[in-house]
This record gives structure tokens, C-alpha cells and sequence, in this order.
């Protein structure tokens, strides 16, 4: 699976992190960072975006976008249509927003508090299935068709 990562500054240390998680984790896994490259202050909507379309280029793919937050980076990605981000800072919204909502896209807050350790919320994510219950599947249609 390929996955795509994106931050802005206040994102970027725990960017740095997750790689390395990733790749002990799952070396199985094919990493791509879109940015940004280092602490220096810059802006997240152009690598919210990024990693979206990235995302919806790559079937099956998915994205890990971090900012101080994870709420600007978050907006930015579901911008995107198709784009299904979710905000989690506990492996239950991570759980759900797979099962309930097929997110396609983890937005993680690297200066918030997490109530779970965040590599469990990551690999939550990335391990979880979509629940195919008619009702979810329904709602994520219609999400689909705005
Ligand atoms: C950057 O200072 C901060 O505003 C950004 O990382 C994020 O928290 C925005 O939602």
C-alpha cells in the first residue's frame, strides 16, 4: 500500500517519527512525504491538498497529514472531493472513521494531547476495514454525491 504523508512545521517533528515508525512497522509499505521539509514556518492548506489528490490519484492508497492541530490540515484535505479525513486523537475516531466512514486520510495534531499513543492510532487506521453495513454504506454515497 502506498501512503502519503504531509505537514506544516508544527507538524513536522512528528512527521519525522511516524516515517520511522512506518518503516519498522510496516516495511511492506511504500512511504511517500510531500512536504514540508524541515521546521521553518510555512502554510498547510497546499499539503492538506496534496496528499488528498495523491490519495485519490493511488487506488487503495492512503495519507497521514499532520499540522500543529490537525484541524487546518484536516479542512484542507476533505476540500478535496473524495477526500475523507478524519481527526483523530484516540484509536476509537480512528477505528470508527475507518469502520463508519472509509476515511481514506488520518489528520493527527502534533501539538495536541492524544488520549491513546499515536502510533496505536496510526496503525488503527491502517489496519482497520470499512464495516460494509448497508446504513454506513449509504451515508459514505451520499457523501460521494454532494
Ligand atoms: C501553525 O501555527 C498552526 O496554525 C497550524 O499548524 C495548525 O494548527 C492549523 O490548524
Amino acid at each position: 500500500m502506498k501512503i502519503f504523508l504531509g505537514s506544516d512545521h508544527g507538524g513536522f517533528e512528528l512527521k519525522r517519527e511516524l516515517e520511522k515508525f512506518l518503516a519498522e512497522k510496516f516495511p511492506e509499505f511504500e512511504i511517500f512525504d510531500l512536504g514540508c521539509d524541515s521546521a521553518e514556518s510555512c502554510d498547510y492548506p497546499q499539503f492538506g491538498r496534496a496528499v488528498a489528490e495523491e490519495v485519490l490519484k493511488n487506488e487503495n492508497s492512503r495519507g497521514i497529514v499532520i499540522c500543529g492541530s490537525g484541524v487546518g490540515i484536516s479542512i484542507a484535505a476533505n476540500r478535496v472531493a473524495g477526500a475523507r479525513a478524519v481527526l483523530a486523537n484516540s484509536v476509537e475516531l480512528s477505528n470508527l472513521g475507518r469502520q463508519h466512514n472509509d476515511a481514506n486520510i488520518l489528520a493527527l495534531g502534533g501539538r495536541t494531547k492524544f488520549y491513546d499513543p499515536w502510533q496505536k492510532i496510526v496503525e488503527t487506521f491502517l489496519t482497520t476495514d470499512v464495516d460494509p453495513a448497508e446504513r454506513h454504506a449509504r451515508r459514505r454515497d451520499q457523501l460521494d454525491n454532494f
